[in-house]
Parts: structure tokens; C-alpha cells; sequence
């Protein structure tokens, strides 16, 4: 096999007409016109159309007539320029195609469980098929030869290198660090290892290196970066893999400005590798705005249809059900579908959206009317007198054709949920979306904390710094802490949280505080995290950093399906391979030389 004479398919041009080419690749398709032979030839760079003349070679033509699809081959032949009625415009190369002079089989194929060719030979239709994922994953390797998901790994490795290239000329340091680590509170369950040399004791896999980046500052490497695998145990959705990757990013002597500057130019970097335009600065929403605006702290700002808070519009209102709510401090919110009063029919809205899906989405109930000749229209108008009806129509900013819809409730949260995920559900339906937008936003000033069942809990992690009044407030003062804010921050794109960081803590007085309103004890904080506060205590510099989820970003980017589909060998929907079957069980002596014994279900059911 002489490697350096070989040329790839996509190559083949005008400049190589009459010449003798080599080539190597799959059998893509095969065509059988009786007195001619076609192949299409695959190769990591497209695809050529390969033809056997038997008047020309019978040796070929004979070995040509056997070729199935998959079966791997390396080809000798004269680059020819196809006559105007067989050129392939689905094809690069479909002007051309390659006279075979010499083949040699390099190996067959069994029929694969599903059809790889995704250009169709004979027609100018790209192949359109559903195969099924688990079938798709047990035969990964097969899949990946299908030139869209190649297609997808090319683009990432061009993300990864634009990332490299980027964070280096700023002076950022790729350093490595460890995968058999300790548990790091980034709240889902930990992957753990067992030890065999420290019986009974476990590593856990990390479900970011937070705790290392911050160290690498406090060792004064000042601009540290990694795209780092991540593993967290949790329920899987779409854009959730238990192993994932992140680009971990931290600097030292560095405020959030820095943050923003540097991944506005970073995403620009990434954006131009898929020929696409992005440039800071990116607006910057509060997360008290995007959930009040959006009713969602990662809003989809590619279309308006901002949430209106019409509490007070409805004051004293004659329809009793906004009345009450509005006399019990509960909360009414609008928003306006623009123009679509014309494809949005009363019995849906009525009885689809208002009756089905709304409670599906949490909510009791959605009231909708339609702008007409500047006074509006709906099952209810009649509750509505002209005064709240011209109100109604300018907090909206109603115009004839426009669907108003309100949602009321007790619960002010239970209102931007539900009509936030309306305004989502809506827009898509009804095409409402630009999607030639690129909806990058920062959601900034997030509260410190939550209540995760009636204890406060991190809404980002335990070492984002809080804003200033956090040393002040008195250690059981819950409802303040509530209202503290914390220096974190999310980057958000087309609707879905790509990147998370905030600035750090850097003093070991504020980390242990924020450890004890966690409820974490001397002993727990010592056990836990003793090393890293220790770490704090040695001339820590302030630092911040922040991870993008780099599968979320580049699924979004190459709009795939799912995460999985721009991952070579991802997890299936149980967190399992159908390719490896893993997770699988091991030998018990395996077991036994870590100490481990294993409950089955049944027993640990009956225990
Ligand atoms: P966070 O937990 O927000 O922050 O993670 C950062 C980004 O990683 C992506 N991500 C995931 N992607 C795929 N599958 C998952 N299971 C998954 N979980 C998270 C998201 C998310 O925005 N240590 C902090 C970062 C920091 O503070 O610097 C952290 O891990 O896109």
C-alpha cells in the first residue's frame, strides 16, 4: 500500500482530467446499469463516482460487479469529465468520475444493520432515514461513518483547536488535573472509585475541577484552562450526559468584566469556524429581569414577547377570578403572540392550551383574547369593560391580529414559570423565532443561595463570592441570606445555559461563613474542604473564572438533535453503552480484592 501516491475523493478536479489518480475508500453506493458499472467511493473527504467499462477492463468490471456497500478498496483509474446529463450536483466531485484501471479489495462487509450512504447514487435527494438511536450507538463505529456525524466530529475538533489557539494567545496555561479526586459540591451525585490500595475508601470522579482551578491561582499561575472530561450522576435530558466536557476557565486578578471581554472573544472565535458572526458585548440581564421579563434564568432572547406584570392594570376588575387573585397579593402576568390571531383558533386556545396544556405546564388555567378593531375579543370579553380593555391593549401593546394571554395566580413563581414556558412553547409552535438571531446573553446578580427542603443551599456552588452586605448579616438570619446576591454568572445562548462561573471567595473568614450557613460543621468543613481553606490562608489572589459545557455549545452551533449526536461515544438515555454494555458486572474476585460485596436488587428490596 503506498500511501504517499494516494489522493482523496473530493480532491478530484478539473486540473486531474486524464490523469491516473489512487484512491481509498469505502463502497458508498453501487449502481448496475447492465454494459457500466458505478460505484460511489468514500473517503474521510466526500465522495467520487467510480465506473467499470468491461470494453475497457473485464478484470476490473468483473472484480467491480462484486463490490457491496462497506467493503473497503483501493483504486487506480483516469479522472473523466462526465457528460452534462450524468453530472451529480449533489456531489463535489459530480462533474467527474474515475475510470477504474487497477482495484484491489482491502476488505468485505457484512450488510450493515443500517444504511450508511446518506447521498443517494441515482437521484439528487439526500437520503432522509430515522434508524434507531440504540441501534445507532451499538454501532457507533458504523455511525460515524456516516458522513453527517463525521461531519459533526470535524467541526468539533475545529471548535477545540479555535479554543486552544484563542485561550493561548491570551496567555492561559493548559494544565491537567486529576480524575481520581475528591467529591466537589457541584450538586448532583458523584461517580466513585474504590480504592484497592485504602480499603473501603473511595475516589470520586470529578464533577468539575473547581477546587484545583482555584488552587492553580492560589500557586500564582494566574490563567489556568482545561477541556476537561466532568462526571456527574444525574437524571439525564437531552442536553445532560453523565460524562460531559467542559472548558474550565480561571484567572487571577481579574473582576467579571474580564470574564465577559474574554468569552465574548473566545465565542466569536468558535462562531467564525462555523462561518457564523458573533460579537460582544453580549446584553447583560439580571436574573431578577429574566425571570420577571422570561419567567426562565436562561431566556430565549432571540424573540420579545416579554412577560407584562398587569397586577395593577386588573385593580378592582368585574371577572372575579383576576379580582380575587389580585386582592390576595397573587399575580397576574401578560404576554402578546403578535399577529397570529388569524392561526390561532378559539378551540385551541380554549380547549387545547387553556384546558390541556396549561395544567400540564403547572398552571390552573390561561386567559386569551384577540385584538379586533382595537377592542378585544374572547370567551370572557364581557367581564372586561372598555376602560380594562384599552388598559389591557396599551400595557401589551396590542395591535388588531395580536392574542393577548394572561396567567393568574396565588403563587407570583408559579405565574413566570408557566407563562414562561408558554411564551417558549408558542413561539416555536407558531414559527416566531429568528432564527438567524444568535440569542447570546449573560444572566448576571443571581441569589447567593436557595431553599432546597427548608435549608439553604448554593445556587451556584460554595465558593462563589456574595455581594458585600453577606459579612454582616447575623449566622441564622435565613430570610437575609435569601436576599444576598452572588457574583456569579451564566452565559446563555438560544435559550440553553452554555457556560456558569462567578468570582471566587479569597478569604478564608467569608468561605467559612458561607460553609456554616450551608450548615456544615467545623468538623464537616474540616473533613470536606479543610485542604482547600487551608490553601485560602497563604496570600490567596482574588480570582474568578467560569465552564462552558462544550457539547452543549457544539450541538447548538451544528444544531444537532442532542448532545449525543456530537459526542463519538456517548452515553444512551439509562447512562449506558449499548456498544460496550457497559456498565456491566465484574468477577468477584474483583470485588473481593476491594472489599466490596454487592446487594442484588431482590435482597437489598428485601432487607
Ligand atoms: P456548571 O455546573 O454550571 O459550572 O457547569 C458548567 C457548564 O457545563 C455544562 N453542563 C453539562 N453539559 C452536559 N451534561 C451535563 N450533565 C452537564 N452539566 C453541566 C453546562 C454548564 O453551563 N465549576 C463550575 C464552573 C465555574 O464556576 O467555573 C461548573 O461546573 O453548559
Amino acid at each position: 500500500m503506498n500511501w504517499k501516491t494516494r489522493v482523496h475523493c473530493n480532491t478530484v478536479s478539473e486540473g486531474n482530467l486524464n490523469e491516473t489518480i489512487h484512491l481509498n475508500g469505502w463502497v458508498d453506493a453501487v449502481r448496475d446499469h447492465g454494459h457500466l458499472f458505478f460505484i460511489h467511493l468514500r473517503d474521510i473527504s466526500g465522495i467520487v463516482q467510480l465506473v467499470f467499462d468491461p470494453t475497457k477492463n473485464k478484470t476490473c468490471y468483473d472484480v467491480g460487479k462484486k463490490l457491496r456497500s462497506e467493503w473497503t478498496v483501493e483504486v487506480k483509474g483516469t479522472v473523466l469529465k462526465r457528460d452534462s446529463e450524468s453530472t451529480n450536483p449533489q456531489l463535489e466531485t459530480g462533474c467527474f468520475e474515475v475510470e477504474v484501471t487497477e482495484i484491489n479489495v482491502l476488505s468485505q462487509s457484512e450488510t450493515p444493520p443500517f444504511s450508511i450512504s446518506e447521498k443517494d447514487i441515482t437521484t439528487e435527494h439526500e437520503r432522509n432515514y430515522e434508524v434507531d438511536e440504540e441501534l445507532r450507538l451499538k454501532y457507533r463505529y458504523l455511525d460515524l461513518r456516516r458522513p453527517s456525524m463525521k461531519n459533526n466530529m470535524i467541526q468539533r475538533h475545529k471548535i477545540v483547536k479555535s479554543i486552544h489557539n484563542f485561550l493561548d494567545a491570551k496567555q492561559f496555561f493548559n494544565i491537567e488535573t486529576p480524575m481520581l479526586t475528591k467529591s466537589t459540591p457541584e450538586g448532583a451525585r458523584d461517580y466513585l472509585v474504590p480504592s484497592r490500595v485504602h480499603k473501603t475508601k473511595f475516589y470520586a470522579l470529578p464533577q468539575s475541577p473547581q477546587l484545583y482551578k482555584q488552587m492553580i491561582m492560589m500557586s500564582g499561575l494566574e490563567r489556568y484552562y482545561q477541556i476537561v472530561k466532568c462526571f456527574r450522576d444525574e437524571d439525564l435530558r437531552p442536553n445532560r450526559q453523565p460524562e460531559f466536557t467542559q472548558v474550565d476557565i480561571e484567572a487571577s486578578f481579574i473582576d467579571e468584566s474580564f470574564i465577559f471581554e474574554l468569552l465574548e472573544g473566545l465565542i466569536s472565535e468558535v462562531f467564525k469556524t462555523q462561518g457564523m458572526k458573533a460579537s460582544g458585548p453580549f446584553p447583560r440581564i439580571t436574573y431578577d429581569e429574566a425571570m420577571n421579563s422570561y419567567g426562565s434564568d436562561k431566556p430565549d432572547i432571540r424573540f420579545d414577547m416579554k412577560m407584562v406584570d398587569m397586577t395593577e392594570t386588573f385593580k378592582g376588575v368585574g371577572y372575579k377570578i383576576f379580582n380575587q387573585i389580585v386582592e390576595s397579593g397573587g399575580r397576574i402576568k401578560g404576554i402578546n403572540i403578535p399577529g397570529q390571531a388569524g392561526n390561532l383558533g378559539k378551540n385551541l386556545l380554549q380547549n387545547e392550551f387553556a384546558k390541556k396544556l396549561i395544567p400540564k405546564m403547572g398552571g390552573k388555567g390561561m386567559t386569551w383574547m384577540k385584538v379586533e378593531g382595537g377592542k378585544l375579543n374572547s370567551n370572557i370579553v364581557q367581564f372586561f369593560n372598555d376602560d380594562y380593555q384599552q388598559k389591557m391593549i396599551s400595557s401589551l401593546d396590542g395591535k388588531d391580529g395580536d392574542v393577548l394571554i394572561f396567567i393568574a395566580d396565588t403563587n407570583p413563581d408559579l405565574v413566570n414559570d408557566v407563562l414562561g414556558k408558554f411564551r417558549l412553547f408558542i413561539a416555536e409552535r407558531q414559527g416566531l423565532i429568528d432564527t438567524t438571531k444568535n440569542g447570546l446573553c449573560w444572566i448576571t446578580e443571581f441569589p447567593l443561595f436557595e431553599m432546597k427542603d427548608g435549608n439553604l443551599s448554593s445556587m451556584h456552588h460554595p465558593f462563589t463570592m456574595p455581594d458585600k452586605r453577606f459579612m454582616d448579616i447575623d449566622i441564622n438570619d435565613k430570610e437575609a441570606f435569601l436576599k444576598v446576591k452572588s457574583r456569579g454568572y451564566d452565559l446563555v445562548l438560544n435559550g440553553e445555559e452554555i457556560g456558569g462561573g462567578s468570582i471566587r471567595i479569597h478569604d478564608t473568614k467569608m468561605q467559612n461563613k458561607l460553609f456554616e450557613v450551608l450548615g456544615l460543621s467545623e468538623n464537616e468543613i474540616e473533613e470536606k474542604f479543610g485542604f482547600f481553606v487551608n490553601a485560602l490562608k497563604y496570600g490567596a489572589p482574588p480570582h474568578g473564572g467560569l465552564a462552558i459545557g462544550l457539547d452543549r455549545l457544539v450541538s447548538i452551533l451544528l444544531e444537532t438533535n442532542s448532545i449525543r449526536d456530537v459526542i463519538a461515544f456517548p452515553k444512551n438515555r439509562a447512562a449506558g453503552c449499548p456498544l460496550t454494555q457497559s456498565p456491566d458486572s465484574v468477577k468477584q474476585s474483583q470485588l473481593a480484592e476491594l472489599s466490596i460485596q454487592t446487594i442484588d436488587e431482590e435482597e437489598s428490596i428485601s432487607n
